[in-house]
């Protein structure tokens, strides 16, 4: 049988990567999927450097993407181009023309992923998305087949490698920010605005297609709540260090009798937790299922090759169910489209989680009683409690403080309360708390 016939938007850090792959493992390929699967044209903006890269094959290289979304000889269009707006306009003209569609952009799923597969599902072509979210890692796969069984209960993940790489990096080497953030980007890491990765966006749109996945909700990026790493210090990831904890930045979507949690935000986590102990550009996600309980999930996150084994994966699956009846293929969001729920996405307000509080206070008696009152009259309790003794001739001293499950709301009350204290002398700085026991 002719090998399958691909046309890919972009051919940067991802695209490079799939072109190698499916050269150097092309039997093994073929193998598996019953025949091969062949790049026929590739769109680029830098046409020379494309064709030095595929130099001595038959892939074609234009400038113009549309070309490649409207050949008839291209049967699955790979969108590696990244950003929502030209993205989109190119996979609804793919879905349009009746081809099949891989991409690795969750800015666009996140975004867009309710039109993009109501689209695909209307023409019976498949959108296959297993690299948007965690890399190499196949999460996708795991949580829409492996885990069907199951009533997910919650989801939390390491879902952005530059991030990861940058707070490993400081902690380990006490490497500054911005130095880190050059290496990933160096690395092919980052996302065009490696703002996306600091700020928690990035993560939160890999979060999206988690919790539509694992919950059967339509994407709802619009409703995550979002904070990324960027005010971290140091001194609060010594102080978690001290006190047995790890700040990771997770992504955590939670099935609650009100509503889903769907956050993301800097959280401490137990030391003893393997996913405390996950560095580098390395992805890990913990699934927590009614009956398989805790799995987790872990591989690289971001970089050429782990990306393109998970965007190749795709195109294997794509090749082998391209002829079955649409009806008979796993639905894009694991649940029939037809039967997702509208389950409300909670505000952060109405979120239940626990807290590490730092203060810088005046030295003086009374000081501790005035905040454990405001803390309690709250239903904050304490868990655990950490005072730095002030350096010679200071007056002020840093209070650690680690909260039981408490309500964010409540916690914002309390926080604004403690900062009118006279002796209270700086912001009060919070981390969230996950315990992610089973
Ligand atoms: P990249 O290295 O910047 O590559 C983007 C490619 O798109 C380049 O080849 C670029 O051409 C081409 N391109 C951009 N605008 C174009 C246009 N208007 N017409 C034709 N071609 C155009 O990006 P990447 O890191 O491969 O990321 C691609 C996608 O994968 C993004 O959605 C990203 O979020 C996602 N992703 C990336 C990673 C990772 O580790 N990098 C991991 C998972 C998912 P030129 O080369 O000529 O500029
Ligand atoms: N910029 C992303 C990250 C790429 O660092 O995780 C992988 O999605």
């Amino acid at each position: 049988m002719r090998p399958i016939h691909v046309g890919l938007l972009g051919l940067g850090t991802v695209g490079g990567g799939i072109f190698k792959v499916l050269q150097r493992n092309q039997e093994e390929i073929r193998r598996r999927a019953g025949r091969g699967i062949e790049i026929r044209k590739a769109a680029v903006r830098d046409a020379e450097k494309a064709r030095r890269l595929v130099a001595g094959t038959n892939v074609a290289i234009t400038q113009d993407a549309y070309e490649v979304v409207r050949d008839p000889d291209v049967e699955i269009v790979v969108e590696l181009i990244g950003g929502t707006d030209l993205a989109r306009e190119l996979v609804m003209a793919a879905i349009d023309n009746g081809k099949h569609v891989v991409t690795a952009n969750k800015a666009l799923l996140a975004l867009h992923g309710n039109e993009v597969f109501a689209a695909a599902q209307k023409r019976g072509v498949m959108v296959a998305f297993e690299a948007a979210v965690a890399g190499g890692i196949p999460i996708i796969k795991a949580l829409r087949e492996g885990l069907t069984a199951n009533r997910i209960e919650w989801i939390a993940g390491i879902i952005n490698g530059t991030s990861n790489f940058i707070l490993s990096q400081m902690r380990d080497r006490g490497a500054g920010f911005h130095e880190v953030l050059a290496e990933a980007q160096q690395r092919g890491y980052a996302e065009a605005d490696p703002t996306f990765d600091i700020e928690g966006i990035d993560a939160a749109h890999k979060l999206t297609i988690l919790a539509a996945i694992g919950f059967g909700i339509p994407m709802q990026f619009e409703r995550a709540y979002t904070e990324g790493i960027a005010k971290l210090t140091r001194q609060d990831i010594r102080y978690a260090d001290q006190l047995g904890y790890r700040i990771k930045l997770l992504g955590i979507a939670r099935r609650t009798p009100e509503g889903i949690e769907l956050r993301v935000h800097p959280t401490l986590i137990p030391h003893r937790r393997l996913i405390a102990n996950v560095e580098g550009v390395m992805n890990a996600v913990l699934v927590k299922g009614d009956a398989v309980g805790s799995t987790l999930y872990y591989g690289a996150g971001a970089g050429a090759e782990p990306t393109a084994s998970a965007v190749v994966a795709d195109l294997v699956d794509v090749t082998r169910l391209h002829t079955a009846d649409p009806e008979s293929r796993v639905p894009h969001l694991a649940f029939q489209p037809d039967s997702l729920s509208d389950v409300p996405v909670l505000p952060m307000e109405a979120v239940r989680t626990a807290y590490y509080l730092r203060l810088r206070v005046l030295d003086r008696p009374g000081v501790l009683a005035d905040i454990t009152r405001i803390l309690a009259d709250r239903s904050i309790s304490i868990d655990a409690m950490l005072q730095k003794e002030p350096d010679e001739g200071e007056e002020q001293v840093d209070i650690i403080m680690l909260t039981h499950v408490a309500l964010e709301r409540n916690v914002n009350d309390a926080i604004a309360r403690i900062q009118e204290l006279p002796t209270n002398l700086a912001p009060v700085t919070r981390i969230r708390l996950e315990e992610l026991g089973s």
